[in-house]
């Protein structure tokens, strides 16, 4: 059984809105999924929508009225901008062409679909769905920055082959991760009033000016841990080391570059928290009297003398009023053996484990969680499912 089919949306309200694209057949299926999790479903089209796909599917998959014109007349005061809109819990647009972000993003409102974004009180999510070009142009990426930054959720898209024959980003998502991104609205904000600490990505250790020691930690998943504690609830701030992804909404972020720097950024701040949570990927060692002015070739072998950094997580942990601690461990080996040790040596409650070949730099991995009780296995999955799940057992022990 799917987690989709396990999942209830009993009595939320959702407004469907779907544009003129090939993935609006996709949109049938989220709309079956919807209904088979006890939600309330009124599906919008716009005309190019109603090109791709009958509204007669959907008003029977909805099992409501399907409405597409600004002037229907089954709206008594001709009102149907607003009145459409007003008991929703959330809207979705998907699939959302790049000429309806471009729309949106601009506060145009020329047709039914558009006109109840923009007048809105509930929350709006997009699910991009275009050709890979269409997606990268500068007038999209622009757009889809708008959007976030007035506060809009952008689901995916993702990357793969085209209706069109071509192959890159801009698929939309399928059904089902949408399905999970709404269950994950939907979800109670377990979190709430607590503060969370995360540490991320990778620490750089300079050797000289313009050269140092570092690692191939992306960050992924640390800033997926933070967006998932955001979603939770709980004000979260984020010392990461350095990476190119961008800072998830409501997070508060601080750049660090050494796992000295990074110690004194969350020793400052850790006593204000409730929850640590230690992602990053901390070197081990940091280079003695690394050097101001750059290091010049010579002749012989240069050698680097090489001092132990501080344990970031294992000194909060030793605080005398510690906050709850969760650690992460990447092993190439032997994961169960290590991980409990590692849990018990740092004297944390909770430690996240995985095989470090099958987890850095990619979009999915897989964990295995230990605490008192034992082990707590959470299959492959993206980094933002498996941080939501972490999240979820880190309230439940919150609360024993
Ligand atoms: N950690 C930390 N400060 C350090 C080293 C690690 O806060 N100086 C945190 C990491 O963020 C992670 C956990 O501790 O949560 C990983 O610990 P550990 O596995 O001991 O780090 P490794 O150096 O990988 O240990 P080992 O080399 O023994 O496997």
């Amino acid at each position: 059984m799917g987690a989709a089919s396990m999942a209830s949306m009993q009595g939320k309200r959702i407004l469907l809105g779907l544009t003129g694209g090939v993935a609006a057949y996709k949109s049938a299926e989220l709309t079956r999924l919807f209904i088979k999790a006890g939600a309330d479903v009124r599906v919008v089209m716009t005309e190019a929508a109603t090109r791709f796909i009958g509204p007669v599917t959907l008003q029977a998959l909805s099992g409501q009225a399907v409405y597409t014109d600004l002037w229907d007349p089954r709206i008594a005061d001709n009102m149907a901008h607003i009145e459409l809109s007003r008991d929703r819990d959330l809207m979705l647009v998907a699939p959302a062409t790049a000429d309806f972000l471009a729309k949106i993003a601009n506060g145009l409102a020329d047709d039914l679909l558009s006109t109840l974004c923009i007048a809105r009180r509930c929350l709006l999510l997009v699910a991009p769905a275009m050709n890979v070009e269409m997606w990268s142009s500068p007038a999209t990426q622009r757009n889809v920055a708008l959007l976030r930054a007035d506060g809009v959720t952008v689901l995916g898209p993702a990357a793969g082959d085209q209706a069109c024959g071509e192959t890159g980003m801009g698929r939309m998502l399928e059904p089902e991760q949408i399905f999970a991104e709404l269950m994950s609205q939907f979800a109670p904000r377990l979190l709430r009033g607590k503060r969370v600490l995360v540490t991320a990505g990778p620490t750089f250790e300079p050797i000289d000016p313009v050269r140092g020691i570092t690692n191939i930690s992306s960050g992924k998943m640390g800033y997926a841990v933070a967006q998932a504690a955001v979603e939770a609830g709980a004000e979260v701030t984020l010392v990461s080391g350095g990476t190119s992804l961008v800072t998830p909404a409501g997070v508060t972020r601080i750049d660090v570059q050494s796992a000295r720097d990074m110690r004194d950024a969350v020793m400052t701040r850790v006593k204000k928290c409730d929850v640590f949570i230690a992602v990053a990927a901390v070197a081990d060692y940091h280079v003695v009297g690394a050097k101001s002015q750059k290091i010049k070739r010579g002749d012989g072998n240069l050698t680097l003398e090489l001092a132990p950094n501080p344990d970031i997580l294992a000194e909060v942990a030793k605080l005398p009023r510690a906050p709850f601690c969760v650690g992460f461990a990447a092993e190439t080996e032997k994961l169960h053996e290590y991980a409990q040790a590692k849990r018990k040596k740092k004297k944390i409650p909770l430690l996240a484990a995985n095989l470090a070949q099958h987890a850095f730099g990619q979009d999915t991995n897989a964990l295995t969680l230990f605490d008192d009780k034992g082990e707590h296995v959470l299959p492959r999955a993206p980094k933002i499912v498996l941080a939501r799940q972490l999240l979820a057992h880190v309230a439940a022990m919150l609360r024993r």
